[in-house]
């Protein structure tokens, strides 16, 4: 599959406010962010320390848009229950998400900046939601979210990426050549930042699926790219995307 996994995406705008409408100028530039993110071609990818040269990996995963549908609403937020992503909610029903990654821009609320769906769940429900101010480079993207990197890990849960502290003290990601961390960073860590977990690893807190702000986050690596490889191969939860 290296070099060929192509994804179409579809992008479902809700918005009540003008400013939740976002351009479709904004959208793209979220596109540009996972196509960077996804292929190691992010301005920061030259900051993965010598530790981590040998794991940093190129996914060779790209995306493409597809359409974008707009409506509008009367709701403020949406919360993390899918009702954005059902017609029948006053939301809009992902178009044919088996062949196709569905995004929805919408406030959220309660400080969520966005949720994914993971592999082998119910396809009605299938795709990815980024809260509209996080939502891409431009517009209304707040700092210290304003880089796109909400997608570029909601996208990693989408194709199977666990959090690398494995949501859990010293928990697993079920990856073996991401180091054991004690729990989610926040913030810019300076590094190194030593995990007091078995081993004492330097936590790799530049990771995508780590919880940095967007300008601290910077790699996957290759157990990551293997276990997202996985989904799209026969017999994985995404094999229908016909990669
Ligand atoms: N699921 C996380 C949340 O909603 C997203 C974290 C994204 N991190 C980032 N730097 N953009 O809080
Ligand atoms: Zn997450
Ligand atoms: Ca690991």
């Amino acid at each position: 599959v290296n070099g060929k996994i192509q994804i179409p995406v579809v992008v479902n705008v809700l918005y009540r406010t003008t400013a939740e409408n976002i351009s479709d100028a904004q959208i793209q530039t979220q596109i540009d962010v996972l196509n960077k993110d996804f292929n190691a071609a992010n301005s920061d990818y030259g900051s993965v320390p010598t530790l981590f040269a040998g794991v940093k990996a190129n996914v060779e995963i790209s995306f493409v848009l597809d359409q974008i549908i707009r409506k509008s609403t009367t709701k403020t937020s949406w919360g993390t229950t899918d009702t954005m992503k059902k017609t029948a909610s006053g939301g809009l029903d992902p178009t044919t998400p088996t062949t196709k990654l569905n995004l929805w821009a919408c406030t959220i609320g309660g400080g969520i900046l966005g949720y994914a769906q993971f592999p082998g769940g119910a396809s009605a429900t299938d795709g990815v939601v980024i809260d509209s101010k996080y939502f891409g480079l431009s517009g209304t993207a707040a700092a210290p979210y304003n880089l796109g990197r909400t997608g570029t890990h909601e996208v990693g849960h989408w194709m199977n990426l666990r959090h690398i502290w494995g949501d859990a003290t010293c928990g697993s990601d079920l990856v073996s050549d991401t180091p054991t961390h004690n729990t989610a960073n926040y913030g810019v860590p300076a590094y190194p930042h030593y995990s007091t977990c078995t081993g004492t690893p330097v936590e790799m807190t530049m990771n995508y699926m780590d919880y940095t702000d967007d300008n601290a986050m910077y790699m996957f690596t290759l157990g990551q790219k293997s276990r997202m490889a996985a989904i799209f191969v026969t017999g994985g939860a995404r094999a229908a995307f016909g990669i």
